[in-house]
């Protein structure tokens, strides 16, 4: 059987480098792409895409590259994100740079899932077929980082929510992954790659569609924060 294939779209020294090299130990193939891959980056893949994804159409291009050289991917991480400080007044950011922003943190994910899925089609029946995107805390409690908008997390949770629904049947799992602290609170600048890392392999690992809202913590694994998530809104 040839090795599976791991694509990474927005890897840089965080995420993205950590699971390469934790997916590339258990076995896989590994495609990243990024606007500016570093050399240590580029050093953990097989294949590396020069790519920006404030360009939406750059997604179908970057699958069409990682299928002619590695294969289909069968795990699809979408890991970047674009941001344009907003300060404490929301609309201070200009309509362009928002525009710029939710293309980067929605569109090109929507796209990337929607090439995950046109590729899983044809994987073999065994094969992992997980698609991740990277998020944060903004889904769920929307006032938390001032200086962020944080729209684009929420609209491409929405996303990943139906995806996960929709696909079930068929085996195809949907994941919003947030990295929280053991409280539920934001990791923030204290996130942790090699966490991430460990718990993107254990999704792909599973058989089974776990919960899409996947927020997890270092150590421990997936943790429901639902009900703190509920408190804070109430608050
Ligand atoms: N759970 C939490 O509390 C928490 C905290 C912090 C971050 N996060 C999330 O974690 C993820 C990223 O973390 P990280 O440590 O992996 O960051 P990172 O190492 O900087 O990786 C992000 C990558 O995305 C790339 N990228 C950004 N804009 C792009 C574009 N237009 N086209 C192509 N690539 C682009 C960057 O490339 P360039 O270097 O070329 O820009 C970078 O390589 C984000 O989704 C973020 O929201 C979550
Ligand atoms: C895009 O995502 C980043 C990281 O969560 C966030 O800071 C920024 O506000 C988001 N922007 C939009 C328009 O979604």
């Amino acid at each position: 059987m040839s090795s599976p294939v791991l694509l990474v779209l927005g890897a840089g020294p965080g995420v993205g480098l950590a699971a390469a090299r934790k997916f590339a130990q258990h076995g896989y193939k590994v495609a990243l792409a990024a606007r500016n891959p570093s050399e240590e980056t580029s050093k953990a893949a097989d294949l590396v895409v020069k790519i920006d994804f404030s360009d939406p159409s750059a997604v179908a291009s970057t699958f069409e590259k990682v299928k002619g050289a590695l294969g289909i991917p069968s795990v699809v991480v979408y890991n970047a994100y674009s941001w344009h400080p907003s300060e404490v007044d929301p609309f201070s950011v200009s309509v362009a740079d928002f525009q710029t922003d939710l293309a980067v943190n929605t569109t090109s994910a929507f796209a990337a899932a929607k090439e995950a899925v046109k590729g899983f089609e044809s994987l073999p029946k065994d094969s992992s077929k997980t698609f991740i995107f990277t998020g944060n805390i903004l889904n769920v409690r929307q006032m938390l980082i001032f200086t962020s908008i944080g729209a684009g997390k929420s609209a491409t949770a929405h996303i990943i929510a139906n995806a996960a629904a929709a696909y079930l049947s068929k085996g195809f799992k949907f994941y919003y992954a947030d990295e929280r602290t053991p409280d539920g609170g934001p990791v923030n600048k204290d996130i942790d790659a090699h966490a991430h890392a460990e718990f993107f392999y254990n999704l792909a690992r599973d058989p089974k569609q776990g919960p899409w809202l996947a927020t997890f913590v270092k150590d421990k694994g997936y943790v429901d924060f639902t009900a703190a998530d509920r408190a804070f809104l109430d608050a």
